[in-house]
């Protein structure tokens, strides 16, 4: 029998710091074909992934946290500054779709994150996202078009900006 509940276990989203042995997960995670069709942003092969993640977790200005959802790793959820934003983004695993976890997190992080504002650059695309966005209280604020190389198709996102704190 169990003796008790770990954080996350109960059907409640839980936030927890990012453990290096946590990066296996996220790697699944955005290796999902439909996943980066939905973030209109290519995956990262294993090296470029793994640099990636070893530069976030040695910036004093990341806040970088794993969703755990009834015991298990069902994403991430970070923020980040550039330049003088500080932005937003989460990537869960596709099994963990469709289940509020998302908006859960968001709320979470928004509730530890307290600088403002916060902004999230989603494609137009997105429903879900734009709709955990919103949910959580943030607005449209701007559309971009971004062309990621010169050969790829521009795609169009918009900018989405929280002022308020809870
Ligand atoms: C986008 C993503 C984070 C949504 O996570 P989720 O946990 O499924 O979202 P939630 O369950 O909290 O859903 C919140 C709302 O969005 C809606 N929604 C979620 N996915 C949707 C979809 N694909 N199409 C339409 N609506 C969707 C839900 O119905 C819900 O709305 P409601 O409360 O009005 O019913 C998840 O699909 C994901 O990780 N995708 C891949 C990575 C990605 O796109 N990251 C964001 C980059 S900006």
């Amino acid at each position: 029998m169990k003796p008790s509940l770990e954080p996350g276990d109960d059907g409640a989203v839980c936030l927890r710091r990012v453990e290096p042995s946590d990066l296996d997960d996220f790697f699944a995670h955005q290796s999902e074909p439909a996943a980066h069709a939905l973030a209109a942003f290519p995956a990262r092969g294993r090296d470029a992934f793994y640099a990636h993640w070893t530069d976030a977790m040695g910036d004093p200005e990341a806040v970088l946290r794993t969703i755990v959802f009834q015991g298990r790793i069902a994403g991430n959820i970070v923020s980040w500054r550039a330049s003088d934003e500080r932005c937003v983004g989460y990537w869960l695993g596709q099994a963990f779709w469709g289940r509020s976890i998302a908006t859960q997190a968001l709320r979470a992080l928004c509730l530890e994150v307290r600088e403002r504002p916060l902004l999230a650059y989603v494609a137009r695309h997105n429903t879900g996202s734009l709709r955990v966005l919103e949910k959580c209280g943030f607005a449209i604020v701007a559309e971009l078009s971004i062309a990621p190389t010169a050969s790829e198709p521009e795609i169009r996102e918009y900018v989405l900006r929280l002022d308020v704190r809870a």
